[in-house]
């Protein structure tokens, strides 16, 4: 699909268009990955964060929230607690904390292998090629960044820059994938300045990008933000923050990456507790990552308001997710939960490194 395609099936909420477009996503879904819908366990391991983003509410400038930070012993025993409810990966995701240091995430994810064998994905922001090398030799398996908009001058505007340090998470997300990763990225949709054409231009970068993983979900206002106090502009190229339209954005992913694992994503549920979930695995998705983060900690990793969603209340297991994927026809899945692009590529790879080797001999 073209880009001009992608941003008319955006603006396109003509009577049954969006149900067309979920049911033609949902069909691509199920005839590329099946039924099984992939759960990680999310451990938000740190809510301090050195970056002043402009949407989100673990910014540094936001002096009302209280910061905390896991312990390695608190983080595998998260893990633990995900291996025990047979989840097959444990997400470890944070702010961009100079406290977690390299030599931390390399031992905490060690003592994770160690204990439970689960596939490992980390989301901690931008980190030096050094930390990446290092995580990847102890084991991480996955790593999420999304680049938030593909749009330079909007991402420069809401996404300030570390001191000496110019922003690139292409460029990261390229290492990453050099590396041997899995690699994840994704956007925020409905923020202020986002056009269609914008939005249409990020799903295209999504397919140049060849992700594994594709994370998309509302933009969702924090008061204690700078975009939490910003009016919407009056433009009719200005792309509304709704549920609605991040489940298109979603739908078109799965278009365009039929293989990709792409989960159902929190701040949907925030937005329509009861329904936010299952409508993202109706409109293409195939993983949901509940949390599995230490109760006490969960309303101080509040990235937005609303968060957690109520089901996160209930201790331990999330029974719900598993009596929503009965509802759906769905099965959670067991083990890892390799995303089948991610598994060809590897493939491809061995086979050509194989293949060399009998030239080479
Ligand atoms: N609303 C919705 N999502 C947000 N994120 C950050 N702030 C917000 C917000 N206000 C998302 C970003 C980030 C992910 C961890 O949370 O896309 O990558």
């Amino acid at each position: 699909m073209g880009r001009a395609e992608l941003a008319g099936r955006l603006r396109n909420t003509a009577p049954g268009a969006r149900a067309a477009l979920f049911a033609e996503a949902d069909a691509v879904r199920r005839a590329a990955v099946g039924d099984t819908v992939h759960l990680r366990g999310l451990v938000e391991i740190s809510s301090h964060c050195a970056r002043a983003c402009h949407y989100c509410g673990l910014n540094a400038n936001n002096q009302a929230l209280p910061r905390y930070r896991l312990t390695i012993a608190e983080i595998t025993a998260a893990a633990q607690a995900a291996a025990a409810c047979g989840y097959g990966t444990v997400v470890l995701q944070g702010g961009e904390d100079p406290g977690l240091t390299g030599d931390f995430i390399s031992k905490t994810i060690s003592a994770i292998k160690r204990e439970t064998g689960l596939a490992v994905t980390l989301s901690l922001g931008e980190r030096d090629t050094d930390d990446l090398i290092n995580w990847r030799a102890k084991g991480a398996d996955r790593y999420l960044l999304r680049f938030e908009t593909g749009n330079r001058d909007l991402y420069q505007r809401y996404h300030p820059d570390l001191p000496g340090r110019k922003s690139d998470r292409l460029a990261q997300l390229q290492v990453l994938r050099e590396l041997g990763y899995e690699v994840g990225s994704g956007v925020l949709v409905g923020l202020p300045g986002q056009t269609y054409d914008d939005l249409a231009a990020d799903i295209e970068l999504f397919s140049a990008l060849r992700l594994d993983m594709v994370g998309v979900g509302p933009f969702i206002p924090h008061p204690a933000t700078p975009l939490g106090r910003t009016p919407f502009p009056a433009d009719a190229e200005q792309v509304p923050n709704t549920a609605d339209l991040a489940l298109a954005v979603i739908a078109l992913a799965r278009l365009e990456l039929p293989q990709a694992n792409i989960p159902s994503t929190t701040a949907l549920a925030t937005l329509n507790p009861a329904d936010g979930y299952a409508a993202g695995l109706r409109a293409g998705a195939n993983v949901v990552m509940p949390n599995v983060t230490p109760a006490r900690y969960r309303r101080q990793y509040e990235v937005y308001p609303g968060k957690p969603a109520p089901h996160d209340e209930v201790t331990g297991c999330d029974h719900y997710i598993r009596e929503m994927l009965a509802g759906l026809g769905r099965n959670a899945g067991v083990g890892r939960g390799d995303s089948p692009a991610f598994l060809a590529r590897r493939a491809a790879a061995e086979k050509a490194r194989t293949g060399g080797e009998q030239h080479g001999n």
